[in-house]
């Protein structure tokens, strides 16, 4: 990572809460614009919930209040004038279920883009084509593009899934447990995936393996009951943490 490695999303004093149950506690965390950060910590610690908050997934759902600093670039994502559709586009979503819609691997890819009013068909071969080559999925692919993206293995159609979130040129992609769904062959595939991302993206990724977070991440940040407990660089967080919840989790004795 360079120097000038600037922060692309600032977040302070988020709560969060499910009716009258209040699921974050007030957490301070800020992003880098390129490079990964992973989310770990027990079940039930809140990582999904803090996710999600930051492209605004709980507008979806009744009952849920949100509140604290949400800084994206400048912009507030909860100001009233913030465009949902538009922000899901700058800050994309991976989750842990493959999701690829019952298209053709083309239509995948192309969807948000033809959602944005995009109809150049050279404009879409050139992006699906590029993305498809960022997700590592081209050479793969390539020869099938009309056919059904249902009919792709697992680790593909997540492969597909990151593509398409890439080709609307998203700043900082969100991934919620990506592999944890897939076979230990395709999940590489997918960190490999990711690693070539890194240089190019912010992303944050949730995940319970320790092991994937050390291999791919940068920095950590460690939840516990709906609290940050810490973060910092990923070496550091599993080698020398500053609290002993962390050393506790890292070293498996809960979680
Ligand atoms: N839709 C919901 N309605 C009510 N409570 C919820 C909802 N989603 C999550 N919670 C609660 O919020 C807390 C945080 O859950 P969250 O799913 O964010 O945890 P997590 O760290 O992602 O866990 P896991 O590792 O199991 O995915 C938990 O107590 C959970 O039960
Ligand atoms: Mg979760």
């Amino acid at each position: 990572m360079t120097k000038e490695n600037e922060t692309i999303l600032e977040t302070s004093n988020v709560k969060l809460w499910y009716g009258n149950k209040e699921a974050l506690h007030g957490i301070d965390l800020n992003f880098p614009e390129k490079g990964i950060t992973a989310l770990i910590g027990p079940s039930g610690s809140g990582k999904s919930t803090y996710l999600r908050a930051l492209n605004r997934m709980h507008d979806l759902e009744d009952n849920v209040t949100v509140t604290g600093s949400f800084n994206f670039k400048g912009q507030d994502i909860y100001a009233p004038t913030t465009d949902t559709v538009d922000l899901r586009k700058k800050i994309g979503m991976v989750f842990q279920q493959p999701n690829p819609f019952p298209f053709s691997i083309y239509d995948n890819v192309a969807f948000g883009l033809r959602l944005a009013g995009v109809k150049d068909k050279e404009t879409l071969d050139r992006a699906v084509e590029e993305s498809l080559k960022a997700a590592s999925i081209w050479e793969e692919v390539k020869d099938n593009l009309n056919k059904s993206a249902l009919g792709l293995s697992g680790g593909q159609q997540q492969r597909v899934s990151i593509a398409r979130v890439l080709a609307t040129q998203p700043d900082l992609l969100l991934l919620d447990e990506p592999t944890s769904a897939l076979d230990p062959v395709s999940a590489h595939n997918i960190e490999d995936t990711l690693l070539e991302l890194r240089d190019q993206y912010a992303m944050i990724i949730v995940t319970h393996s320790l092991s994937q977070a050390s291999r791919i991440s940068d920095r950590t940040a460690f939840f516990m009951n709906g609290n940050l407990v810490e973060v910092g660089d990923t070496r550091k967080i599993f080698i020398d943490p500053e609290k002993q919840e962390t050393a506790d989790y890292i070293s498996g004795r809960f979680g």
